[in-house]
């Protein structure tokens, strides 16, 4: 039954990335040394960083923050989408997965615009927030789940009004409807997405998706004040 839903998830998403991606080789490079160097394959689809790609173009981001970079597949999607003045500040706390992307992202010529912070992002971000810099226009939050809800208060502070904040993640399979799990990335999950509900600072919804990557979400918010 899934399994065939599945394959047929999969296939819509082959057909639909034929009629509106294109071939693209520093793409297809940073998923084939992402595979070759054993990182785990649960970066977003191409259709998906292309969502994520448009979204930012589409608000003129010019200063995007990224948590979660693995093989930096999404940071390159994003990051194109960048103005010449633009920046990129990614979190990675795998030093093998950050050397991948620094390569990934060096190849497709974003090695200029793109810092990625190596660290555990309870770390970074709070680092970021003392230092003098532009508020963030877009925020993608995809890194440990248990750890989001603060991830997602600390890039509320970093962003200034109408900023875009996107969650990856946001339905797991359906797993965010056990309100009894045990399970810490269900568990934080459920979390954050109750924060976005409730934070007076931000407008929020949830999208559930399906596609190559089997059934999830994204959680989307406009920040609507910072204090
Ligand atoms: N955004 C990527 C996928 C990220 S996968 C893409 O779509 O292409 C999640 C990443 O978060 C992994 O590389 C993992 O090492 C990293 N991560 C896990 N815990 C972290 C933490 N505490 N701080 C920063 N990064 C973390
Ligand atoms: C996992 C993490 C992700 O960010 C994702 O998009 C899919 C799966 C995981 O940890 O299993
Ligand atoms: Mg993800």
């Amino acid at each position: 039954m899934i399994e065939q839903q599945e394959a047929t998830w999969t296939a819509v998403d082959d057909y639909l990335s034929g009629l509106v991606l294109r071939e693209d080789a520093a793409l297809q490079a940073a998923l084939d040394d992402a595979a070759a160097a054993g990182l785990p394959n649960i970066q977003v689809t191409p259709l998906q960083g292309k969502l994520l790609h448009l979204l930012a173009r589409a608000i003129g981001a010019r200063h995007i923050l990224e948590v979660g970079t693995l093989g930096g597949y999404s940071t390159i999607w994003l990051a194109r989408a960048l103005p010449r003045d633009g920046t990129l500040v990614t979190l990675e706390v795998e030093k093998r997965h950050a050397d991948v992307a620094r390569a990934n992202l060096e190849r497709a010529g974003l090695g200029d615009v793109v810092e990625i912070r190596l660290g555990r992002a309870l770390d970074t971000l709070p680092e970021l927030e003392k230092e003098e810099r532009p508020p963030f226009d877009l925020v993608f939050l995809d890194a440990d789940k248990g750890n989001t809800p603060e991830y997602f208060r600390r890039a509320v502070s970093l962003c200034h009004e109408g900023s875009v904040i996107v969650l990856d993640n946001a339905v797991r399979h359906g797993a965010v409807l056990d309100a009894d799990s045990s399970d810490g990335d269900v568990v934080g999950t459920r979390a954050v997405l109750q924060l976005m509900g409730e934070e007076p600072r931000v407008d929020a919804t949830v999208i559930q998706t399906v596609g190559a990557k089997g059934y999830d979400g994204f959680a989307l918010a406009v920040v609507t004040g910072t204090r």
